[in-house]
């Protein structure tokens, strides 16, 4: 690297202004590309430990610029100007910084649906993605399925089966108000605020009536583990998102407990778990008199589902 790539780098870097750089008299004034910034920003963030730094590199950039990310490879020597980098400078610094990108963003895609996040939400995984899969694989056909989504976040589960599902009804709660102002604000977003009843409730208390359909990711980790948490995951998500207390288990347990009284007779309840937590869910589930109990793996081969029913 030359001495002037050096001193490019650490301009932007300290977010110096690029003009003290041509004020300073420099022959060859630095103008960043698309590639050059993506180059520079991959490396950066590569060694500050942020994995898929490239990824990572791309979605800000695309987001800064208000493009598609493959609109960056189809210009890759678009000059950058000096609002635009001064727009990308501080969203680089607090990705490097911990914060996860989707909360920097304030975006995230959920089986294809936009939905906006931040602290107040978990950030939406591709494990409960899988989990609404296999609930529209089941009942992709039924008509009006009733559906109760406990502990709804950002209500990323309840809007998906709102809008892929056939005339359902759709009831969603979480304890926390935060939570839920989010929650609805996505389904306004994705135009189904009227297809979905938002409740405050702490698991079933403020809960009515039987579902076809019950489906939680509760919070599961363990909270003697919450410390070995990623610092973007311990530091940024909502702690009550993911404390499950001893082994991660307090909350299912909670929820297994009553799921039976709620459900419609042959109904299902779906619930997100720990991928080292099936044999014990699955026992207890068995216990609380659920029928047809199962695990099912995620794409990673992992148990991730706990899937049982009340008998007919
Ligand atoms: C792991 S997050 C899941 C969020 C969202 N369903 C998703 O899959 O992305 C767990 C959610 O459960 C909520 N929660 C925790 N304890 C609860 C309780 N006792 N009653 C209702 N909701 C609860 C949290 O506020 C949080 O929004």
């Amino acid at each position: 690297m030359t001495f002037l790539q050096c001193y490019d780098i650490l301009k932007f870097a300290s977010g110096t202004a690029y003009k003290t750089y041509k004020d300073e008299g420099y022959i060859l004034s630095k103008t960043w590309t698309v590639k050059e910034i993506l180059d520079w920003t991959r490396d950066y963030f590569k060694g500050a430990g942020v994995e898929r730094s490239r990824l990572e590199a791309e979605q800000l950039l695309a987001y800064t610029l208000e493009i598609d990310r493959i609109q960056l490879y189809m210009d890759p020597d678009r000059p950058l100007d000096e609002k635009e980098l001064d727009n990308f400078r501080p969203l680089v610094k607090e990705r490097k910084s911990g914060q996860p990108l989707q909360y920097i963003t304030g975006q995230v895609s959920f089986m294809g649906l936009s939905l906006k996040v931040d602290e107040r939400v978990l950030i939406p995984r591709p494990e409960t993605e899988e989990m609404t899969e296999e609930i529209l694989g089941e009942f992709r056909d039924n008509e009006g399925v009733k559906v109760l989504d406990l502990g709804t976040g950002s209500g990323a589960i309840a809007i998906a089966l709102a809008r892929f599902l056939v005339e359902p009804t759709i009831s969603a709660v979480d304890k926390s108000p935060e939570a839920l102002e989010l929650a609805k604000e996505n389904a306004q977003l994705n135009n189904l605020e009227k297809e979905i009843d938002f409740k405050q409730s702490d698991w079933f208390s403020e809960v009515t009536g039987n579902y076809d359909v019950i489906v939680s990711n509760p919070p599961y980790v363990p909270s003697s583990k919450l410390k070995e948490l990623k610092p973007k995951i311990k530091y940024h998500e909502p702690q009550e998102a993911l404390d499950g207390g001893d082994e991660g288990l307090q909350e299912i347990k909670n929820i297994l407990n009553q799921v039976e009284d709620f459900l419609s007779p042959d109904g299902t309840v779906f619930l997100e778990i720990g991928h080292d937590q099936g044999e014990d869910v699955k026992d207890y589930a068995a216990a609380q008199n659920l029928q047809d109990v199962r695990l099912i793996e995620d794409s990673r081969g992992k148990d991730r589902i706990l899937c049982g029913s009340k008998e007919a």
